[in-house]
C-alpha cells in the first residue's frame, strides 16, 4: 500500500476529523492522492446533517464500484455520522457490498487497528461503537488549513433540537479537560500557527461534565494567556446559554475575535418552539442587543432554515423580517432536511417541496442584499488580515479581517501566514478587494 485519498462532507468537525483520519494514514507512511485509480486506500469520512450530504456520499461511494472491480486489493472505507445512524451501515452494505470497512463516528480512534484488521483477516468488516466512545484526542493530526487550526474542545450534543440528527449520531455531551485544550493549543502556536478555532457542537456546554468545574468563558481565557501573537475564534454557540460572561470575556482579550456565529435556525417564536430551540424571538433579539452593547462592532453570523414542518407564510415572513432587522455579517441558510429518527420527522404538516424551494430563494436574495450593502461599508477602512491562501484562479490572496470577512488583494511576496494592514480600495458585489498598506 503507498496511496490513500480521504473524501470529506459536512462542517469543521467532520473536516476536522479527516484530518486525523489523514494523520493515522500518514504515520503509515502512506501518501496522499486525489486519484481514484491510484489510491489504495479510500476512506469516506460522512455527513448526514442533511439529505444532499447522504445522496452525495452514496454517489460517489457508487461510482467506486468498477474500480473495486478492477482492483479487488483497493480498500474501501466508509466512515463519520452517517453509518453511525441507527440502520444505515446495515443499507450500505446492502447497497455497495464491495465495500471493506464501514465503522462510526466513534470508532475514529480506532481506524489505524480496524484497517490492519482488515487487512490481516480479509474480511470484510463493520464496527459502529453504540455506547462507548474515545474521545479521538490522542490520534495524529496532518493538518490541511494552514495558518488556521481546529482544536476539539467536546463532543456530542444534549440538546435535541427536534429537527437534528446530530445527538443521535454523536452522542452525549462529553468535554476535554482545559489542561489538554492549552497544551495542544500551545504545540499549535510554538508550531507557526495564528489562529485556532476552538470546536464544539455547542461550546456552551463546555465543561458542564468535569470536576473541578470550568465554563466555557474560563476556557477562553486560559487559551488566551498563551504567549504569541495569534486570533482565537470558536464555534458554535447555543443562543439559549449566551450569556453576558461570554461577551465581556470576548470584549477583554485582544487575541479572541470580535465575532460569534449565533444560530437563530427561525425567526418566529411558534417555529422556534416546535424546534425545541428554548428561546424566543424577542430573547434571542434581546441576547444580540447584549452582545453588541458589550462587544464593539462585533460580526454576528447566524444558521437559519426554511420549511420547518407546520412552517407558515407567516412563520416564514418573520424568517425575513428577523434578517432585515438584525442584518448579520454572513447567513448559512438552509431548507429543512427531513432526517429519520428525529422528532420532526413524526411531525405531521411537512412542507411542500415547492414552497421550500420558493422560500430559499427568497432568503438567500434577502441575504444577499444585506452582504452587499455591509461589503460597501468596509470600502475606505483599514484592516488587520490573516492571509489563508492564494487563489489561483483569481490571483488574489484571501485574508479574513478579526470579523471573519474574507478581503482579497495582491501581492508580489508569497504572504501566506502573515498578518497584514490592508486598505479596502472597492465592493464588488459581495466580495471585498483592497490594498497592502
Ligand atoms: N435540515 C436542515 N438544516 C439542518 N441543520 C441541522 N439539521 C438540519 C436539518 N434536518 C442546520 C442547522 C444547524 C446547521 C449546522 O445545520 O441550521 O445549525
Ligand atoms: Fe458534522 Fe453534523 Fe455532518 Fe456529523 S452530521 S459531520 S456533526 S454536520
Amino acid at each position: 500500500m503507498k496511496y490513500y485519498k480521504v473524501v470529506t462532507y459536512g462542517c469543521q468537525m467532520n473536516e476536522h476529523e479527516s484530518e486525523k483520519l489523514c494523520g493515522i494514514l500518514e504515520n503509515l507512511n502512506l501518501i496522499k492522492t486525489d486519484d481514484d485509480s491510484l489510491a489504495d486506500v479510500i476512506v469516506f469520512n460522512t455527513c448526514t446533517i442533511r439529505e444532499n450530504a447522504e445522496r452525495r456520499a452514496y454517489g460517489n461511494i457508487g461510482a467506486l464500484k468498477k474500480l473495486k472491480r478492477d482492483n479487488k486489493e483497493k480498500i474501501i472505507a466508509v466512515g463519520g455520522c452517517l453509518p453511525q445512524q441507527s440502520g444505515k451501515a446495515e443499507d450500505l452494505k446492502e447497497k455497495f457490498p464491495f465495500i471493506d470497512i464501514i465503522f462510526g463516528t466513534h470508532n475514529l480512534s480506532e481506524f489505524e487497528s480496524i484497517l490492519k484488521k482488515r487487512l490481516d483477516t480479509g474480511k470484510k468488516l463493520i464496527e459502529i461503537s453504540r455506547d462507548e466512545y474515545k474521545m479521538p484526542c490522542s490520534v495524529p493530526v496532518k493538518r490541511s488549513t494552514y495558518p488556521s487550526a481546529y482544536v476539539n474542545v467536546m463532543y456530542g450534543c444534549n440538546n435535541f433540537c427536534t429537527y437534528c440528527i446530530v445527538p443521535y449520531v454523536r452522542g452525549r455531551e462529553r468535554s476535554r479537560t482545559p489542561e489538554e485544550i492549552v497544551i495542544e493549543v500551545e504545540n499549535l502556536i510554538k508550531n507557526g500557527y495564528k489562529e485556532i478555532t476552538l470546536l464544539g457542537q455547542n461550546v456552551d456546554s463546555y465543561g458542564k461534565d468535569l470536576s473541578p468545574k470550568v465554563d466555557f468563558s474560563d476556557l477562553l481565557k486560559m487559551v488566551a494567556r498563551i504567549e504569541g501573537k495569534f486570533r482565537l475564534r470558536f464555534m458554535s454557540n447555543h443562543p439559549k446559554d449566551v450569556n453576558l460572561k461570554l461577551a465581556q470575556t470576548i470584549r477583554d482579550n485582544d487575541k479572541i475575535c470580535n465575532c460569534i456565529h449565533f444560530p437563530v435556525q427561525s425567526g418566529s417564536t411558534e417555529v422556534l418552539a416546535l424546534m425545541n430551540r428554548r428561546y424566543t424571538r424577542k430573547e434571542y433579539l434581546d441576547k444580540i442587543k447584549m452582545l453588541r452593547r458589550t462587544v464593539k462592532d462585533i460580526a454576528i453570523t447566524t444558521d437559519i432554515m426554511v420549511g420547518f414542518p407546520r412552517e407558515s407564510e407567516k412563520n416564514f415572513k418573520d424568517s425575513l423580517t428577523l434578517l432585515n432587522k438584525v442584518k448579520y455579517d454572513g447567513a448559512f441558510t438552509f431548507v429543512y432536511s427531513k432526517r429519520s429518527g428525529t422528532k420532526a420527522y413524526e411531525m405531521d404538516g411537512h412542507i411542500d417541496e415547492e414552497v421550500k424551494k420558493q422560500r430559499i430563494v427568497k432568503l438567500v436574495a434577502l441575504q444577499n442584499k444585506i452582504n452587499k450593502k455591509l461589503a460597501k461599508k468596509y470600502v475606505g477602512k483599514t484592516v488587520e488580515v490573516l492571509v489563508d491562501e492564494f487563489n489561483e484562479d483569481c490571483g488574489y490572496y484571501m485574508g479574513r479581517d478579526e470579523r471573519g470577512k474574507a478581503i482579497h488583494f495582491s501581492s508580489k511576496t508569497d504572504v501566506v501566514g502573515q498578518f497584514l494592514d490592508v486598505k479596502i480600495t472597492k465592493a464588488d458585489g459581495i466580495s471585498i478587494y483592497g490594498e497592502i498598506v
